[in-house]
């Protein structure tokens, strides 16, 4: 069975880029892994971290199915069913160092829950092929809430150091002491600015596995839309990214 690893938190406090940074050290720690990142967030940002291109989404298969079923082809639409397991391994994008999936951004109406239901289903099912299954979620605790992170191993709340993100953790932990079966839940403080503060950062009931500063090499690449797999090996993000994992004891 998988390591199931996601990461929550508020908005723009560096899921996207830390899910990156994971899938990276992965890789190099463990070559022969199988290793899988999944963009749960609608909202994309994990491909162009790491330079894949997505053709399909998960989305893009559930509608596909729906709309077989709804047209009326019932026998069809049943052999498609079957056919699901085989059409998401299908549609992952393969690269020699991991497999990777997206969600997708549903058309019309922005309620998510649909294909929130069918990733919550998919993680359960490819989980069985993959050693490593490293989720970057949506902003906030909704697929929290609706159990989508239900089996996640390893949950990594990120915030940066203002006290509305470490607010949003909180809040995360707590659901997800109710709704998600992990192992382990972490902190990571990211984009530090003045580490002075360091000694002043506390988040009640949920230890602090890495506290990262902020990266100029790191913030220089995103805007040049370069990928995690071009910095460097000692900056600031992947040395806390690093530290964040090996917090599990080399469990992870
Ligand atoms: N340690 C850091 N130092 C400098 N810049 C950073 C750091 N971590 C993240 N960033 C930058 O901050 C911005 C937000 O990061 P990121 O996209 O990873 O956050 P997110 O939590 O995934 O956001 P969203 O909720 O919108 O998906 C990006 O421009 C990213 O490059
Ligand atoms: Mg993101």
């Amino acid at each position: 069975m998988a390591k199931i690893i996601a990461l929550a938190g508020k908005g723009g406090v560096g899921k996207t880029t830390l899910c990156s940074a994971f899938v990276r050290i992965l890789g190099e720690k463990y070559p022969k892994a199988k290793i899988l990142a999944i963009d749960a967030d609608p909202a994309v940002g994990l491909s162009t971290a790491l330079g894949v291109t997505v053709n399909q989404t998960l989305d893009d298969i559930r509608r596909e199915i729906i709309d077989k079923a709804a047209s009326g082809a019932g026998k069809e639409a049943v052999e498609l069913l079957g056919e699901v397991r085989f059409r998401i391994f299908d549609a992952l994008v393969e690269t020699d160092k991991f497999a990777f999936l997206a969600i997708g951004r549903p058309e019309g109406a922005g309620c998510y829950c649909a294909v929130n239901a069918y990733l919550k289903e998919v993680i359960d099912m490819v989980s069985r092929d993959f050693d490593y299954v490293v989720i970057d979620g949506e902003a906030g605790i909704e697929q929290i809430n609706r159990r989508v992170m239900e089996k996640v191993t390893h949950l990594f709340l990120v915030t940066d150091a203002s006290r509305k993100g470490i607010k949003v953790v909180k809040t995360i932990r707590k659901v997800a002491d109710e709704l998600v079966m992990y192992e382990k839940c972490v902190a990571i403080v990211n984009r530090v600015e003045d580490m002075s503060i360091v000694p002043f950062i506390k988040i009640e009931g949920t230890d602090i596995a890495s506290i990262i500063e902020s990266d100029s090499e790191h913030a220089h690449n995103d805007i040049m839309g370069k990928t995690i797999f071009e910095l460097s090996e000692d900056a600031p993000v992947l040395a806390g990214a690093r530290k964040a994992l090996d917090s599990f004891g080399g469990c992870l």
